[in-house]
């Protein structure tokens, strides 16, 4: 796998560089564990932030992957305790990119494994659903399940979405991590 660095933050629209390389980006609610997946697909501790305050990741955050694409680390979505006025400008900025990026060639959509999709992620399941790139659905916190939960959780997932396109995750136990990247280079047509 290659190995990924923080390329740059990105808070504004005209901030967010034309490259040219294709793009992967990491969506999801607050608080889900985008930064989390991140950290273990890189396998390192710190390389995004992770933190107990939902709301953390505030930019948009690129990751260089061995110069060839980028990961791309998404705020969350559905943080009701930000000021309304920085809520705006994050979902501006998030619509504009997921809508107009023409580097973006997949989604990686996390959803909470314990709950499913809850009030916040409707939207933007209904908005993916319609897009025209890879979608992988990951389910994270996995480990949070017992074998038997998340068994059913499968079925349950497996009937709301398509099978072959989602993953149970667990950044602490590393649980699917692999078909993850299988998936990124499947997109990327490695
Ligand atoms: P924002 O940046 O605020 O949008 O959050 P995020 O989606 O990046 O979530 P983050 O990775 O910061 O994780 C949020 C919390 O969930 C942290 O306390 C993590 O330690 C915890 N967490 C993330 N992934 C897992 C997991 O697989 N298992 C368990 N048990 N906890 C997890
Ligand atoms: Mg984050």
């Amino acid at each position: 796998m290659p190995e990924l660095t923080f390329f740059r933050s990105v808070y504004s629209l005209e901030d967010i560089p034309a490259t040219g390389l294709p793009e992967i980006c990491i969506s999801g609610r607050s608080n889900v564990g985008k930064s989390s997946l991140l950290n273990r697909l890189a396998n390192r501790r710190n390389l995004a932030r992770i933190s107990q305050t939902p709301g953390k990741t505030q930019s948009i955050n690129y990751y260089s992957a061995d110069g060839g694409f980028y990961l791309v680390d998404l705020p969350g979505y559905g943080y009701a305790k930000l000021p309304k006025s920085r809520r705006k400008t994050f979902s501006q900025l998030v619509d504009t990119y997921l809508g107009g990026r023409r580097e973006l060639i997949g989604i990686i959509q996390l959803i909470d494994s314990r709950h499913g999709p809850v009030t916040g992620d409707f939207d933007m399941l209904e908005w993916v659903k319609n897009w025209n790139g890879s979608i992988l659905y990951v389910f994270t916190k996995a480990d949070k399940l017992t074998a038997n939960e998340r068994a059913k959780r499968k079925n349950m997932f497996a009937k709301e979405f398509s099978a072959e396109n989602y993953v149970m995750f667990s950044a602490r136990t590393r649980m699917g991590v692999n078909d993850i990247w299988a998936w990124i280079n499947k997109t990327l047509g490695i």
